[in-house]
């Protein structure tokens, strides 16, 4: 580094703030070629893939504005190129930083500096969750037939078997009362925690739970809300969705509606929800970014997040990052905490909050036996709040 310049030093940290944050290097990662074969137009001449902006925001699921302030980012660090055709503004990788900063690292510019991976970068992000939904489609119809998927329940498998249900709900932190207050059935054992428990819920307040499986979390939090308030459920599995409205009306839960959606477009208005609980499904979720910016977007000002996840203590090796069933299983897409403080600290989140739960690696590691996954991951518990608004 003797010979370390400072402009070279200053352009160089320039670049690096450039790619600190997640939307960013999702951007810039596809760009460069890192993530799978892009549907961008390949320019014959320099072999670098172009993207039309209103591709870029669909494909990666940036809304349009915030996109265009990211990309004025990259551009500023001399990480992308942008050139104007007719109507459209087309954007590409500008080689020469990329073999620049590639030889920081490498010695040898001709070798990728970077490989940023999405998880199962092979896959697309609309592979994953219909993965995940298949397979909770076959969870709902399990527990509906009565089928039993195996000795355990978990996250990924269902007992039909209640004592089962009701052991797993209660390692989490679920009482007797809870289990006895809600439909049979609701109680999948799915969980990872106890969101409501974090979560302060009022009478009257607008509760929304993402990914709400048979309706457990939301017809706990309809008795705190009473029937002035409204809870809502959101699920991208119609099965479960099914199941969670045949226990609201079972159960006479007029103030709770489930609605069939994807976290990452949430079927919400803005500024309308108190505050948001989920249980276990974030971590399933390819683009964590786009779902916290959705609970930004839905949240009122001062209002929170209360949610239990699986997250990762430390970096999870490909064997486990890449199994597929592992992912659908609420471990293998685990993020890591500084990941996730960054992305909320990115949406304009406060008082953000992860605390890791240690002794919850005793049941994670009941999930997958043999594989090791809870030396990797653990329930955490997340707590933020959309700043302004008056709170008590
Ligand atoms: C592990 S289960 C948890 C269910 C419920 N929260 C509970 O504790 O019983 C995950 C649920 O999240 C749903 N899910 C997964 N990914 C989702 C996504 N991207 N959008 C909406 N729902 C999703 C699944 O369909 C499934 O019902």
């Amino acid at each position: 580094m003797s010979n370390y310049r400072t402009i070279e030093l200053d352009r160089h940290a320039g670049i690096f703030k450039a790619l600190s944050s997640p939307h960013r290097l999702q951007i810039f990662s596809l760009l460069a070629g890192c993530c799978e074969s892009g549907t961008g137009t390949r320019c014959s001449t320099d072999e670098v893939m172009k993207y039309c902006v209103g591709d870029l925001s669909s494909r990666l699921n940036i809304a349009a504005s915030t996109l265009s302030h990211h990309l004025k980012e990259l551009h500023r660090a001399g990480l992308i190129e942008m050139q104007r055709q007719g109507k459209q503004i087309f954007c590409s990788i500008n080689p020469s930083t990329l073999a620049e900063v590639s030889a920081l690292f490498t010695n040898a510019s001709q070798t990728p500096f970077i490989t940023l991976r999405t998880p199962m970068d092979h896959k697309n992000a609309d592979d994953i969750r219909q993965n995940v939904r298949a397979s909770y489609s076959q969870v709902a119809e399990a527990s509906n037939s009565g089928d039993c998927c195996g000795e355990t329940s978990s996250c990924c498998g269902v007992s039909s078997d209640d004592a089962i249900n009701t052991l797993v709900s209660t390692r989490l932190g679920y009482s007797a009362d809870d289990l006895a207050a809600v439909p049979n059935g609701a109680d999948m054992g799915l969980g990872c925690g106890n969101p409501r428990a974090i979560a302060s819920i009022k009478a009257g307040e607008t509760v929304l739970d993402l990914g709400s499986g048979g309706g457990f979390d939301c017809f706990l939090a309809a008795a705190e809300t009473g029937e002035q308030g409204h809870v809502i459920g959101v699920d991208m599995t119609p099965v479960m969705i099914s199941k969670a409205r045949d226990n609201a009306s079972r159960g006479l839960y007029h103030q709770v509606e489930f609605r069939l959606g994807e976290i990452e477009n949430l079927p919400v208005a803005d500024a309308s929800v108190d505050v948001i609980i989920s249980n276990c499904v974030i971590n399933l979720s390819p683009n964590k970014a786009r779902v916290f910016a959705e609970t930004f977007r839905v949240l009122k000002t001062g209002g929170r997040l209360a949610i239990s996840d699986v997250v990762a203590g430390t970096e999870l090796p490909d064997e486990i990052r890449d199994d597929l069933q592992l992912y659908s299983g609420c471990m293998a897409g685990a993020s890591l905490i500084s990941e996730l403080e960054t992305i909320l600290a990115d949406c304009g989140f406060s008082e953000i909050k992860i605390s890791p739960q240690d002794e919850s690696r005793e049941f994670i590691k009941d999930w997958a036996p043999g594989r090791g996954v809870e030396d990797y991951v653990l329930s955490a518990s997340i707590e933020a709040v959309k700043p302004g608004g008056c709170r008590p």
